[in-house]
């Protein structure tokens, strides 16, 4: 089995959920506490063995780029001010994995973004895929993408992070239909974008984190636009199913944050603050909850 080394992370998205944030800066630039969102995306990946990072950008994303090159002026001052600690830590970022950027032209939809990165993908090579919005972090175990590969290992086919979700949000989420036997992973057999929580086939939703296939791949490439103009990943996945491939899921164990979201943003802001700074953000905290 060809081990998986490269993933795709589309960014060329406008963030409309996270406006006037967004507005000029990148959505994937906004920092968790001390450190831009897409660094803990990428950051997962790597620790799971992935060499090659992808990133899909468009207009007005160039800070991502500069954030994972060398910044050779700033490693200068932070030598001769014997910085060290920041210089390793700024050195490292660009050290992470090799990293690659095609731009979309225009954001005709996650697939379509996904299809831009066709010509760096062999044709029997299986890939993860990671969007901007989500983060998980697991403390005690296996990072979500560690969890996605095991689950790839043992099958070889394709793979959707899931989270249980209350079913009332359905309609904020693709929701899959699972099989009979679904413990916490196991055969998805349908995916549905954003159903009424009455026609929910389950309290299952799609997380942005994925492995595709070269099967996958070529059912993206087949795809028309949908009704808003866009190439989405989840129909290719339909069709896939359809045409009678086997998807599996895997329910995430760990903390989901989506950042894509004002709120979820502040959730996971507020995660990472207690995590490195502790007793100094708890006593923050309450001193906000007490109304002080
Ligand atoms: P979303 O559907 O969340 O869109 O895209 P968005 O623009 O990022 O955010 P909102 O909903 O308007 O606030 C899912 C992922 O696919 C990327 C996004 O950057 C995100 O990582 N994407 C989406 C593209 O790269 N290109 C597109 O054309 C659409």
């Amino acid at each position: 089995m060809k081990k998986i080394t490269k993933a795709i992370l589309p960014v060329a998205g406008f963030g409309t959920r996270f406006l006037p944030a967004t507005k000029v800066q990148p959505k994937e630039m906004l920092s968790i506490f001390d450190t831009p969102a897409i660094e803990f995306i990428v950051e997962e990946a790597v620790e799971a063995g992935i060499e090659e990072i992808i990133l899909i950008t468009g207009r007005g994303k160039r800070a991502i780029e500069d954030h994972f090159d060398r910044n050779v002026e700033l490693e200068n001052l932070l030598k001769s001010r014997e910085k060290f600690e920041e210089l390793a830590q700024i050195q490292r970022i660009s050290r992470m994995a090799n990293f690659s950027y095609v731009r979309q032209p225009e954001p005709l939809g996650d697939g379509h973004a996904i299809l831009c990165a066709k010509n760096l993908i062999a044709p029997d090579e299986s890939v993860l895929v990671l969007f901007g919005d989500d983060i998980v972090d697991n403390e005690k175990g296996k990072n979500s993408v560690q969890q996605l590969m095991e689950i790839y290992e043992k099958t070889q086919n394709p793979v959707i992070l899931l989270q249980k979700i209350d079913q009332k949000d359905s309609e904020k989420y693709g929701i899959v239909k699972i099989s009979r036997d679904f413990q916490q992973s196991g055969d998805i057999l349908d995916v549905v974008e954003k159903p009424k929580p009455n026609e929910a086939p389950s309290n299952l939703a799609i997380v942005g984190k994925y492995i595709i296939t070269p099967e996958i791949l070529k059912n993206l490439a087949k795809l028309e636009a949908d009704q808003s103009g866009e190439i989405r990943l989840s129909a290719a996945f339909r069709q896939y199913l359809q045409n009678g491939g086997q998807l599996m899921g895997k329910v995430l164990e760990g903390k989901r944050f989506d950042i894509g979201d004002k709120l979820g943003f502040l959730e996971a802001t507020l995660h990472f603050a207690l995590k490195k700074e502790g007793d100094k953000a708890q006593q923050i905290i309450e001193k906000f909850a007490r109304g002080k």
